[in-house]
């Protein structure tokens, strides 16, 4: 997506991801029919990549089925610290999990910290993979506190944790914690070189090939696609969200978070280490070598999918936020993208439900999936070769702890769901005459909803507005030219043809 979106606005940057822009684009043909294989990946992100890679290196082949190009979702999208450092956790892990679990939370992400390094050794991979301290600020006096005790709590897990009280970017804070020795890389340039070690000894990579349904049966799955079944001894979903969501009812144990990226140029070099700071609208941190020289990536400005009206708002405030810290020469990339959040803030990594054992699902990374990612791989791969693994118990899927946020979670996503399938907040407005080019909007046409979009160049296209996943009413995002659903944060693209899951069916075109 090159073009410039959103009729008669200008935004900072060009509309790309540098990770997109800077990797060649890959070319794995498609499922060419019905094949066998001991295991199936559905998805080729972080997750789906480095699982198959540790799966074959264990003897197994797999076949990894992605419904468009290789890590060009969400892990194309990131700004990939890699760090166990993830905004603020421990201290809240401890409170409500306990030590046991918090300390496998932590000795997982450290210990995919060490695998990452280790992959990129092992292969010589070039990807700009650096060390870098990584810290969560405090930007008021309230928040100072809670910076304090996650640094207490995570020494008290083993983390190399301080708390300090100054940080090497500019402006007031109120101290820091600060763990050293974390990490960040390309994604992209990291993630396309496993691919290419997978591709081997009966292992393939099929693109443009989307799942559409998993069946489970006495020990054989059959993942049905568009361009035929594959066969397996086991399946993992590591399609961000599970489209298949079983007896899980993962739908309504995550929401959707959209946050916003710009890439800019300073006139002075970037200090060392990666930042965020720890409450209200994210505000990160991080450097990338680039030609040209240094760029900077700021990101933040997280909202629920499809729940604001204006988008573009976000990538402004983001601008006028980074030159409220640094005066910037350029901004020369903008981009977006979501991650999902469960009920506690710890991913579901596991079996996707009791009967349902040969399935793997590993989701709901709240924006800190190059570690939980890379756990994820680590644990599926143990599960499926039938070894215990020493952090699964914090990461399960079935776990439930019935407190009332988490009550008030679950009511909130329900309450969402039902507003958005009856429709009561995505309410059509104006008519046709008022849609401008570049811009989207849910209309009443002959009585019935219709989300139209306007193009440049004039031309009208209208689709039916119900999500194919469950008939929520999708919104328009004006700054992505997107139709977006706020239920489960399934994406279509301005004529409705399906870019993000858990939806595999496109919008139906609307006529008349
Ligand atoms: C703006 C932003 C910044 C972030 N920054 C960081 C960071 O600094 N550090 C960090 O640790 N994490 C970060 N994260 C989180 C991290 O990027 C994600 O958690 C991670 O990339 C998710 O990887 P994945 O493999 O689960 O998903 P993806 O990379 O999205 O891969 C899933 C793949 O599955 C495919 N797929 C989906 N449905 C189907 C289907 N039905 N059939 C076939 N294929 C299908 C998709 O096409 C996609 O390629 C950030 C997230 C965001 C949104
Ligand atoms: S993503 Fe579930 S209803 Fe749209």
């Amino acid at each position: 997506m090159d073009h410039e979106p959103g009729a008669g606005y200008s935004l900072p940057g060009r509309h790309e991801s540098f990770w997109m822009e800077t990797t060649p684009e890959t070319s794995y043909p498609p499922l060419p029919g019905d094949i066998e294989t001991d295991v199936a990946v559905v998805g080729g992100g972080i997750v789906g990549i480095t699982t198959a890679l540790l799966l074959k290196q264990a003897g197994y082949t797999v076949a990894v089925i992605e419904g468009d190009r290789v890590c060009s979702g969400v892990t194309g999208h990131t700004t990939a610290k890699i760090t166990s450092l993830h905004r603020l956790i421990y201290a809240d892990l401890i409170d409500r999990f306990g030590s046991t679990e918090a300390r496998q939370y932590a000795d997982a992400n450290q210990a995919a910290i060490g695998k990452i390094a280790a992959l990129v050794q092992e292969y010589a991979i070039p990807c700009s993979f650096e060390r870098k301290p990584a810290y969560t600020f405090a930007e008021s006096a309230d928040d100072r506190e809670r910076v304090a005790a996650e640094a207490d709590a995570a020494r008290g897990l083993g983390l190399p944790a301080a708390f300090v009280e100054e940080i090497p970017l500019p402006g007031r804070t109120y101290g820091a914690v600060r763990f050293a020795d974390q990490a960040q890389f390309h994604p992209r340039s990291y993630l396309l070189h496993l691919a290419s070690l997978v591709p081997e000894a009966g292992s393939r990579i099929f693109e443009k090939t989307r799942a559409l349904a998993v069946e489970d049966e006495k020990g054989s799955c059959r993942v049905r696609t568009e361009n035929g079944t594959v066969t397996a001894r086991a399946v993992v979903l590591a399609t961000h969200y599970p489209f298949y969501d079983g007896p899980g009812f993962y739908y309504a144990r995550m929401e959707p978070s959209r946050s916003y990226v710009l890439g800019v140029r300073l006139d002075e070099p970037f200090p060392d280490g990666m930042f965020i700071n720890a409450a209200g609208p994210a505000h990160s941190w991080r450097s990338q070598p680039a030609d040209g020289g240094e760029l900077v990536f700021v990101g933040g400005m997280q909202h629920r999918t499809g729940e604001d009206t204006d988008t573009r708002e976000h990538y402004r405030s983001l601008e006028a936020y980074a030159r409220s810290v640094y005066p910037l020469r350029s901004v020369d990339y903008r981009w977006s993208a979501q991650d999902y959040i469960t009920i506690d803030g710890v991913p579901y990594i596991g079996p996707l439900a009791d009967g349902h054992e040969n399935v793997y699902i590993a989701t709901g990374f709240r924006k800190w999936g190059m570690t939980n990612g890379t756990v994820a791989a680590l644990i599926l791969a143990d599960m499926i070769r039938g070894r215990e693994n020493p952090w699964s118990g914090v990461y399960a899927p079935d776990r439930f702890k019935p407190t009332a946020s988490a009550r008030r979670f679950l009511v909130h996503n329900i309450e969402v769901a039902e507003k958005y399938i009856s429709g009561a907040i995505s309410r059509p407005s104006g008519d046709l005459a008022d849609v401008r080019p570049g811009e989207g909007r849910i209309l009443m046409i002959e009585g019935r909803k219709a989300g139209v979009f306007r193009d440049r160049e004039g031309r009208v296209r209208a689709i039916n507005p119900a999500c194919t996943h469950m008939g929520c009413v999708v919104a328009w995002n004006s700054a992505e030219e997107t139709w977006d659903c706020p239920c489960h944060g399934s994406r279509y693209d301005a004529s409705g043809r399906v870019i993000h899951g858990p939806a595999v069916k496109d919008l139906a075109p609307r006529r008349g």
